[in-house]
């Protein structure tokens, strides 16, 4: 044999072992809790063949505790480039099987590598985190390597989409790099996130958890909303992540792919004519309207389970992508709140940053009175909404459905917050109040004051008439030009899509700036 072929031997043996990660052993027992390995899970992420990776012969650099005789090539994450849909991302995968996926200092120069990359090249950039976090025997070069990761995270922030998923223990700082990035995804019952686990928690505030309680995938997505989806299954996951990807462009230059659409631009949808209850207090189911109207009623929502009195998500509308937020009427009557504004607030600015036109269907009765509101800062937190919409320069459509009162009527997207086309269905009533509570206000002394119940009936009952004649429709704000456009509620899928066409040279730039101020 040829010195030559016996070095391509090497080469290829070397490759074999990088990618056997932590050996047989530990791979077999990453299987058995259910979990795949970093280089299955890329392949699954993927489309095939075309992963491209770097950095496989990178081995830890540590001394200590006898570390320098236990190597494995390419240390504990698997990086790269490749395609999803034929469009270029950048990954990284931590692998469990080597020290427990924990981070060494050279662990974090590759991922740092793979993060200078997407920059470069304007691509997204998609983490797997599967990890003990800080790998304890190197101590401050293990958080220096956080640190230098976390950075990247922010300046990366609104210029390449970054995506993580939590496909298994993501401890202690660990999770302020997903925390940092614009959606993070968990794997029900095998992953988990938290500052401090199950024994300090219990040694400091003597609370007894599991780890499951304190940050499995069920916590995060309806309690804390750190998370923005949880998949039952790693396949699943991976595939949402790239369903994900389809809404988002490459870069905050890019628009999102256009996509072939075969759904009639000006089909009609006769239930919508029909769908505002009688009554102003009964609910309708706001899902209804979105599939009505979207491509195909194709949605796919982001917090999901998370203040559902707010619904946030991607559609398509004639192939192309849009952010839709929309009040849901069935949930606590579609009340803003501290939890929806947050919600709402930090999907308007991912949708701004990355130049996906924004649709609002609005049916919301104000903020959510009370201490807890109060106490917990619901103003700041309103404020956050109100400054996304306010300061978003990308195309703007409302459409209000029913009631838009107060605060919440210039939050959701009015259009003195320059909303571009603000179109409303007859049923709508736009007002500082409802009429009960504006009666009450402006007449509840001379209610009171009526000779009999009767009387006080009779008063009442006509004021709430002159009230609704006068503010509970849709025409006084259209009178003033704050309303475009009322509209047939059937026709909305096809003015949608003519209002997103006329918009699609839109060009507004806010005042220069080092950076906003935005309520935190
Ligand atoms: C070095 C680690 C490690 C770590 C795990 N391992 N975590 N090695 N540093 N942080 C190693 C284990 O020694 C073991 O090696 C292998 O990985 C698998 O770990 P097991 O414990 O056997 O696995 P499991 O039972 O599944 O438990 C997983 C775990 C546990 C829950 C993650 O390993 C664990 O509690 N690890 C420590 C978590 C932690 O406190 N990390 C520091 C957080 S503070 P062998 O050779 O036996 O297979 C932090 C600061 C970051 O991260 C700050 C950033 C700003």
């Amino acid at each position: 044999m040829s010195i030559q072929l016996e070095k391509v031997k090497e080469l290829i043996q070397l490759r074999e072992k990088a990618r056997l990660g932590g050996g047989e052993k530990r791979i077999e027992s990453q299987h058995k809790k259910g979990k795949f390995t970093a280089r299955e899970r890329i392949a699954m992420l993927l489309d095939e063949g075309s992963f491209e990776e770097f950095d496989m012969f990178v081995e830890h650099r540590s001394q200590n505790f006898g570390m320098d005789k236990t190597k494995f090539l390419g240390d504990g994450v698997v990086t790269g480039s490749g395609t999803i849909d034929g469009r270029l991302v950048y990954v990284f995968a931590q692998d469990f099987p080597v020290f427990g996926g924990s981070l060494s200092e050279t662990m974090s120069l590759k991922i740092c590598k793979v993060m200078d990359m997407a920059m470069k090249m304007g691509a997204p950039v998609i983490g797997i985190n599967d990890s003990g976090g800080a790998r304890i025997q190197e101590g401050v070069n293990a958080l220096a390597g956080y640190a230098e990761i976390f950075q990247r995270n922010i300046l990366a922030s609104g210029v390449v989409p970054q995506i993580s998923g939590i496909f298994g223990p993501s401890a202690g700082g660990a999770v302020y790099s997903p925390a940092l990035t614009d959606f993070t995804l968990m794997t029900e019952g095998t992953s988990y996130m938290f500052l401090t686990g199950p024994k300090v928690v219990k040694s400091v505030t003597g609370e007894d958890v599991t780890q499951e309680q304190l940050g499995g995938a069920s916590v995060h997505t309806t309690k804390s909303g750190v998370a923005h989806f949880s998949a039952a299954t790693e396949e699943e996951g991976l595939a949402l992540i790239r369903k994900l990807l389809s809404y988002i462009p490459q870069n905050n230059l890019e628009e999102a792919p256009l996509v072939e659409n075969d759904d009639p631009i000006n089909r009609l949808d006769d239930v919508l004519n029909e769908i505002i209850p009688d009554s102003p207090n009964k609910p309708y189911d706001m899902y209804e309207v979105i599939g009505a109207i979207a491509d195909n009623g194709e949605f796919l929502e982001v917090h999901a389970n998370y203040a559902k009195n707010i619904i946030v998500g991607f559609g398509r509308f004639n192939g192309r992508s849009v952010g839709i937020v929309a009040n849901q009427p069935k949930s606590f009557a579609g009340v803003l709140d501290i939890n929806a504004s947050r919600k709402a607030a930090r999907f308007v600015r991912f949708c701004d940053a990355f130049n996906i036109p924004i649709l609002s269907l609005v049916d919301v009765p104000g903020f959510l009175p009370g201490t807890g509101q109060e106490y917990g800062g619901v103003i700041i937190h309103g404020a956050k909404l109100l400054y996304a919409y306010g300061e978003a320069t990308v195309p703007k459509v409302t459409v209000t459905l029913r009631k838009s009162y107060g605060g919440a009527h210039i939050v959701m997207s009015c259009k003195q917050l320059r909303g571009d086309i603000n179109y409303a269905w007859p049923s709508a009533e736009i007002a500082v109040m409802g009429a009960d509570g504006a009666i009450e206000v402006l007449y509840g002394k001379d209610i009171e004051e009526a000779a009999d119940d009767k009387q006080k009936a009779e008063v009442a009952a006509a004021k709430k008439k002159e009230y609704e004649d006068l503010f509970c429709n849709p025409y006084n704000a259209a009178r003033y030009g704050y309303i475009d456009d009322v509209i047939e509620p059937r026709n909305t899928r096809f003015r949608v899509i003519r209002a997103f066409e006329q918009l699609r040279t839109k060009r507004v730039e806010n005042p220069a700036k080092k950076h906003d101020n935005l309520p935190l």
